[in-house]
């Protein structure tokens, strides 16, 4: 009897691991295939960092909209070819850039260790990198996904909009298996970064019928960022920073949305419910909170799976 059991149980495990091994996650992916692979990612990183300042938030929003259109299967680093155009072509593609960064670590990856870490794998990665490096938290990334073939402009569509209210966001995350605390934590990633005036345009311009400014926005604040994006805006990158330290990861912009000043309709959602506005006040309170909260929420975005089969050669190429 006792053997029996036992047996059994063992049996179900074993099963259990088959199920999951097509497509599950592990921290200890290459290991033996590329044990190099973390420390060629974090030096790419490290390397466009000292030119360009605004690489880490660039490659935190790539990893977000990699994993919400297709699951994070790559598809937002191929390029559009004469047929299809691709994410990256698409709308909501206003901020996305740097993707050089990941073609240098895929080049000296594929020196390495030839057809084996995904360009997925690689965003990930260095998505975690770019937090830790602007002094936020590190994490294991668990590895093992797979590039995808596909890349369609029109699914860009299916990404959260900045004017979205909280029961569009709530649906937008649910329909990915997140939750409101991730929503939360999530949007902490809005510590980094910047807005380009179309992007927070409805809250300071004929906001509605009867008011031209969003009333939930801090006066003085509204004030300063109509003056950088006046209604008929010419100057073409002009916009405002997430919060005001946009390259520390840090929780200035929970302390930010309590004042009235965020940026976007979305971010600015987050203290109309009120599970949702406790939670962005204890982030607000303690930085430790965010980050325990935005690594977990992380982890659990970058395990949205996608229909990847392959390991790109070229990250902008399907094989
Ligand atoms: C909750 C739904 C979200 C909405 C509606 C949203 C929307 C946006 C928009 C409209 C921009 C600015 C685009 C531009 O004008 O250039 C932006 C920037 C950014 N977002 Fe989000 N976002 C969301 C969630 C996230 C998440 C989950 C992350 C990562 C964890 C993230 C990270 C960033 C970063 C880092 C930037 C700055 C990019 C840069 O400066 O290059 N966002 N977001
Ligand atoms: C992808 O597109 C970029 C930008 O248009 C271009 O510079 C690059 O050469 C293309 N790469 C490939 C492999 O097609
Ligand atoms: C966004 O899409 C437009 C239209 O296809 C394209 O001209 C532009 O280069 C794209 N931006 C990025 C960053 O890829
Ligand atoms: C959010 O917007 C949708 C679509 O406009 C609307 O149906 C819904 O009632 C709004 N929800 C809240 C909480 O305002």
């Amino acid at each position: 009897m006792e053997f029996c059991s036992s047996f059994l149980l063992g049996f179900v495990v074993v099963a259990l691991i088959n199920w999951n091994g097509s497509n599950a996650l592990s921290s200890n992916y290459y290991e033996q295939t590329c044990p190099m692979v973390e420390s060629m990612v974090t030096n790419a990183v490290k390397k466009a960092m000292l030119n360009d300042r605004t690489v880490p938030a660039a490659l935190l929003r790539m990893h977000f909209h990699d994993c919400f259109i297709r699951g994070c299967d790559g598809s937002v680093l191929l390029n559009s070819t004469a047929t299809n155009q691709a994410e990256k072509d698409g709308p909501a593609n206003i901020s996305l850039h740097a993707f050089y960064v990941i073609d240098n670590a895929k080049k000296v990856l594929e020196a390495m260790c030839p057809g084996t870490v995904s360009c997925a794998d690689i965003v990930a990665l260095a998505a975690r990198d770019a937090v830790h490096l602007s002094g936020g938290p590190s994490w294991v990334v668990p590895k093992g996904r797979k590039d995808g073939r596909f890349s369609i402009a029109s699914e860009t569509r299916q990404l959260p909009a900045p004017t979205f209210n909280i029961s569009q966001l709530q649906q937008s995350f649910s329909q990915r298996g997140l939750s409101m605390d991730d929503l939360v934590a999530l949007s902490g990633g809005h510590t980094l970064g910047f807005a380009h005036c179309s992007s927070f345009q409805n809250r300071i311009h004929n906001f509605a019928t009867t008011q031209d400014v969003d009333p939930s926005m801090h006066q003085s604040f509204a004030a300063s960022l109509r003056r950088v994006c006046p209604m008929h805006n010419k100057v073409n990158n002009a916009g405002a920073n997430l919060d005001s330290t946009p390259t520390t990861f840090d929780n200035r912009y929970y302390k930010l949305l309590l004042e009235g000043k965020s940026i976007f309709s979305s971010d600015q959602a987050l203290v109309t419910n009120p599970t949702t506005k406790t939670l962005v006040a204890k982030f607000a309170d303690s930085r430790q909170e965010f980050e325990k909260a935005f690594v977990e929420s992380m982890i659990k975005m970058s395990s949205i799976s996608g229909g990847g089969q392959e390991v790109r050669l070229n990250c902008r190429v399907a094989n």
